[in-house]
């Protein structure tokens, strides 16, 4: 541990020799359960990983190690983060968010979060300026089948100059300098430098005033990092307020750590109480390709939802979705592309919750054939020839083509599992 680490633990905390020795605690892996698939119940009976209850707001860890591999991860049942993380986003019962903007989304604990919190019902903008990390996000998404969000590339700023003053929840999971990540990446007990925290301080604060903007009033900030530095929680928390004075604490910053018995976590919820500029972006134009219009109709039993083209790609909502332009990696639900006559379909269009129990064409595996399935293999089947939803247990899983009792695999390569 460097002498900038310990300098930090020992302004911040009264007993630094008990955080010094829990630093030295593996890290307990937590879930999130998804109820947006099912009832909390029945997804712990399915659930195939060693898992405990940790405390009354509903914490679950578990000790496996191979959780990519498990049932429940694979039908994106659960969502494995850090039991901290879980804890951010707060009981919305508070008020019924329309809209939520998370500014750092990848790669989707606090989005995945707050779209179960709110059961899949608000629209969320889910932004991510790295590239990379964007790719994780959108592939957590699609996994838990969240389905009303407009998933975006950029930096929080552009974010701001499309859209101001109408989000009810704005999320700000700042980058930063990471220190409560310390038990999970040790290295960072020798790589912190105070070059990196400042301008961590800087980032906060730029995207902490793109969030403002976005606010409307009476939304709420939700502000979070996983450090511990006092510049980048408490201080920030009262430069903002310093520099909005409108904004009103509304629940008192929280500083998790190991010696809470979880890995570090600072949160923090305001309120805005101004109305500032408002800039509500235009909704998407509506495409009316016949070609995909018939693919829906065969394949699911919905009258009423919007369509939208990007280029090549073809998307499905069953809300109206902003026209953000550049930098969107996906709106709604992405049904997949034309080519010549045919519709070529992607994954994530059979992932989708909400349209669970609305596909026409369906083949729920036994045991055997899921096994097979999630390896790559064609299986024998009794179905109508053409693209058929696959379920286990009733859960979404993907998609094949049927072709004379053969069902020709369209699992993703990348999610096979290989034993
Ligand atoms: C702590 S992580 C977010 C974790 C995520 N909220 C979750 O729960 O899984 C912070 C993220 O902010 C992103 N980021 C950094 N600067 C940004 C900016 N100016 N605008 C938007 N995102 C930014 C980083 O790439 C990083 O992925």
């Amino acid at each position: 541990m460097n002498d900038l680490y310990r300098k930090i633990v020992e302004d911040v905390f009264a007993e630094p020799e008990l955080f010094y020795q829990k630093l030295k605690e593996v890290p307990e892996r937590a879930m999130t359960i998804n109820t947006l698939k099912a009832d909390e119940k029945t997804i712990l009976d399915l659930c195939d990983l060693e898992y405990a209850k940790t405390d009354t707001e509903g914490s679950y860890t578990f000790k496996d190690e191979k959780v990519g591999s498990s049932i429940a991860y694979t039908l994106g049942l659960i969502y494995p983060q850090e039991k901290s993380a879980a804890k951010t986003i707060l009981d919305l019962s508070i008020c019924e968010p329309k809209l939520i903007v998370d500014l750092c989304a990848a790669p989707g604990g606090k989005t995945i979060d707050i779209a179960i919190k709110t059961q899949d019902k608000a629209l969320i903008i889910a932004n991510e300026v790295d590239k990379t990390r964007s790719k994780a996000l959108l592939s957590n998404i699609e996994k838990t089948g969240i389905s009303n969000i407009i998933i975006t590339q950029t930096t929080s700023s552009d974010l701001a100059k499309k859209i101001c003053g109408i989000a009810d929840i704005v999320i700000v999971d700042a980058p930063c300098s990471g220190m409560g990540m310390a038990r999970k990446y040790p290295s960072i007990l020798d790589d912190l430098r105070a070059g990196d925290i400042k301008r961590c301080v800087n980032d906060q604060k730029m995207i902490l005033d793109d969030a403002y903007k976005i606010l409307k009033k009476d939304g709420l900030l939700i502000y979070s990092t996983c450090t511990y530095t006092k510049e980048e929680n408490e201080d920030q928390i009262h430069d903002l307020i310093a520099r909005h004075s409108d904004l009103k604490i509304i629940r008192k910053p929280q500083l998790l750590s190991f010696i809470d018995g979880s890995e570090g976590q600072f949160s923090c919820v305001l309120k805005k109480e101004k109305e500032t500029d408002i800039i509500e972006p235009k909704l998407m134009k509506e495409s009316d390709d016949k070609i995909i219009k018939s693919f829906i109709d065969e394949q699911l039993d919905i009258k009423d939802y919007y369509l939208y083209k990007v280029g090549d790609d073809h998307y499905l909502s069953l809300m109206p979705l902003y026209d953000l332009s550049d930098h969107v990696l996906r709106y709604g639900i992405h049904i997949g592309k034309v080519k010549g006559k045919d519709v070529i379909p992607v994954h994530s269009f059979y992932r989708a919750n909400i349209l669970k129990g609305h596909y026409k064409k369906v083949i729920d595996l036994n045991d055997v054939q899921y096994h097979d399935f999630i390896v790559g293999l064609e299986i024998k089947v009794d179905a109508l020839d053409g693209y058929n939803l696959v379920t286990y247990r009733g859960y979404q899983l993907g998609f094949g083509k049927a072709v004379k009792g053969t069902l020709k695999n369209k699992y993703p390569k990348g999610l096979r599992i290989h034993n």
